[in-house]
């Protein structure tokens, strides 16, 4: 049996493919949703819509400062693996959330085979918690999913060479199994009353905007200067932050989105604004220009022919940006081929079967 550790929104939605390459493949699994992420709209829903197949427990940890927060999910998590009736074949952890990072810490000190799904991500800026967490969970893994060329040559740099595969991202297996599932239940009258085409969508919630005022004003005036209406999902981490702020007239506040609404969100989109990863990819996987609000990214690829720009919070970049118009023809196909949850099945199979 496979133990799987998620917690936050995105994990939900790797855990969704992975779960269903597993079931498969015919390899019984657990999932221990840490309970990091509890809002309905943050976590239900997912698993209403992903149909999850494999049994899940929730820890119920929820928010808490960085180490108090993952100090609190290792106990818990330690605690459920000690008291299974046989220990996992290994356990296995995705991307580079306060939940990877803990379980992974819990799995080393039980000697646990750790399996890590989008392994070898680098930003090189260390004040950001999520490079904490996955330079620790690939150090401490034993068997490494990575999605690109780029991400096995980083691991190899930091001398970790083996059991690196290249399989892909299994976020492009998402889009691939659910697209046409947001098409018929996720419709975008429902959504917003801006058409289709006639919108930006943007998403804010790292730390380094969110926590920091000038910086989240930067980026709020610059959109109050761009003659287009954004819709805007907000994360409850970035509620809380705007009460005192006047927002400008062409940004429309939203509930957070489930998958299904966010994939419909994004078809219709004109371009998107985020600092968030994984909806960097999602852009442009959706052929869809991407304005990164922050200084550095991971996915580094995206970058190519101007499909995603780097602006941080400056808002002179985030204006010049919103100008950019993309030549379509220099699209191609970055990070797999929408299989990778498969390929990564057959290999936990070969490996501990
Ligand atoms: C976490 C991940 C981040 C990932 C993001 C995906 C870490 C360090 N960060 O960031 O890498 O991109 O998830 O969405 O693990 N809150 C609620 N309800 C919820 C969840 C959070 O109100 O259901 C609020 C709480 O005030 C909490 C804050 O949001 O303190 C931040 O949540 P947290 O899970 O610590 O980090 P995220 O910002 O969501």
């Amino acid at each position: 049996m496979i133990v799987s550790i998620v917690g936050a929104r995105p994990q939900f939605v790797k855990a969704a493919v992975v779960s269903k390459a597993l079931a498969q493949q015919g390899i019984p699994e657990i999932i221990v949703h840490t309970g990091q992420h509890y809002d309905d709209k943050m976590s239900q829903i997912f698993w209403d819509e992903l149909e999850i197949p494999a049994s899940s427990v929730n820890l119920g940890i929820g928010s808490g400062n960085h180490a108090i927060q993952t100090a609190r999910m290792m106990e818990k998590i330690d605690d459920f693996l000690n008291n299974l009736a046989d220990m996992p074949k290994a356990l296995l952890v995705y991307g580079d959330t306060n939940s990877t990072l803990a379980s992974t810490l819990v799995a080393a000190k039980l000697n646990l085979p750790i399996i890590h799904i989008e392994a070898g991500l680098r930003s090189f800026n260390r004040q950001m918690p999520e490079e904490v967490n996955r330079i620790v969970t690939d150090h401490l893994s034993n068997l490494l999913f990575c999605p690109s060329e780029e991400s096995v040559m980083l691991l190899n740099k930091e001398g970790i060479n083996k059991q690196v595969y290249n399989v892909g991202d299994v976020m492009m297996d998402a889009i691939r199994i659910f697209t046409s599932k947001a098409q018929k239940n996720a419709l975008l009258k429902d959504l917003t009353d801006a058409k289709s085409g006639e919108f930006n969508l943007i998403t804010i919630h790292r730390p380094s905007n969110t926590d920091n005022e000038n910086n989240l004003l930067n980026i709020l005036d610059s959109i109050g200067e761009i003659n287009e209406t954004f819709i805007w999902p907000l994360h409850p981490r970035t509620r809380v932050k705007i009460n005192s702020i006047k927002l400008p007239s062409n940004l429309i506040v939203k509930e957070p989105f489930s998958y299904l609404q966010m994939l419909t969100m994004l078809e219709n989109c004109n371009k998107v604004y985020t600092d968030s990863g994984g909806l960097q990819k999602e852009a442009y996987w959706m052929k869809k220009p991407c304005i990164t609000l922050r200084e550095e990214t991971e996915w580094v690829e995206t970058k190519h022919n101007n499909w995603n720009i780097l602006t941080g919070s400056d808002k002179k970049k985030i204006i010049a940006a919103s100008a950019f118009t993309i030549d379509t023809d220099t699209w191609q196909p970055l990070y797999g081929d929408g299989f990778a949850g498969d390929k990564i099945a057959e290999i936990i199979y070969d490996v501990f079967y």
